[in-house]
């Protein structure tokens, strides 16, 4: 194994970001991330005096710490829309993903709640455990499904073959050639012996169990342990909860960005 370092990430460098910058994001640059328009657009909706920060009515120029700081525009907290509902699940094997399954196996939407009516973002296989997002909100859904590969994705893979070399780490952090193309760099480390830790933004089929068959480390368990920011230790397999307020914005932000970053590189 190498000693390179992994990139930080996103959720991180904007921690990092904000602590920098101990007064935060300005408003008007949050509230565009949160979909309520351009920059400027937000800037006439403080202006105007709609919005609020920790019950105080908002002037042009503040700034925030998204993760601690209340934002209401009219009176409703951002980040949260009426009637939108986001679960985030701890997948147990043997439950598939899909919204029904021909041949009568579990299926996900039944763990949560039935009303509203919601469905994954994103898939795990049938074998695979670990978090899986459920949601109404089409809006995120799609962003978290944009071309560039979304938010990053952790998982904890027990492989075949105990020990992996150095050599095969450096390729599944290099890109490995699969049968749909070469794989995008990936962090990877083997905390424990035959444990391997990779963190991907792509989301192939099976992509994680190919890579490490590729490299002659066929997968023996798989778990998804992180979405972007989010991840739970305590979530038990089967049990699911609903996103926190803090979280859901970290996550709005880590796609937002994601797509910005995207977007400027098009
Ligand atoms: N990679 C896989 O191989 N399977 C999953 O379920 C997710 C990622």
């Amino acid at each position: 194994m190498t000693n390179r370092e992994p990139e930080r990430p996103l959720w991180e460098q904007l921690a990092a970001k904000s602590k920098l910058l101990p007064q935060g994001d300005r408003l008007q640059k949050v509230m565009a991330r949160h979909g309520f328009g351009s920059r400027r657009v937000c800037e006439d909706i403080i202006a105007e005096g709609r919005v609020s920060v920790n019950d105080v009515v908002a002037e042009l120029g503040r700034r925030i710490d998204i993760s601690t700081d209340t934002v209401k525009v009219d009176g409703v907290e951002i980040g949260l829309q009426p009637g939108l509902v986001y679960y985030l699940l701890n997948k147990p094997v043997g439950v598939v993903t899909t919204a029904s399954d021909p041949q009568g196996r579990p299926i996900v939407i039944d763990l949560v709640p039935s009303e509203p009516r919601v469905f994954s973002i994103g898939r795990l296989d049938v074998d695979t455990e670990g978090l899986l997002l459920l949601t109404n909100d089409g809006q995120l859904a799609n962003h978290i499904a944009h071309p560039s590969h979304g938010v990053e994705k952790e998982y904890l893979a027990e492989v075949a073959g105990g020990e992996v070399s150095g050599g095969a780490i450096r390729r599944l952090r290099d890109g490995v050639e699969l049968e749909d193309g070469v794989t995008a760099p990936a962090k990877v480390t083997q905390p424990t012996p035959g444990i391997l830790r990779i963190v991907i933004h792509e989301g192939r089929n099976r992509q994680v169990r190919r890579m490490c068959e590729a490299v002659g480390h066929p997968v023996m368990r798989l778990v998804r342990t992180r979405i972007g920011p989010l991840s739970d230790r305590r979530l038990q397999p089967g049990q699911w909860r609903e996103l926190t307020l803090p979280e859901l914005r970290l996550l709005t932000e880590a796609v937002a960005l994601v797509v910005q970053r995207y977007d400027q590189e098009q």
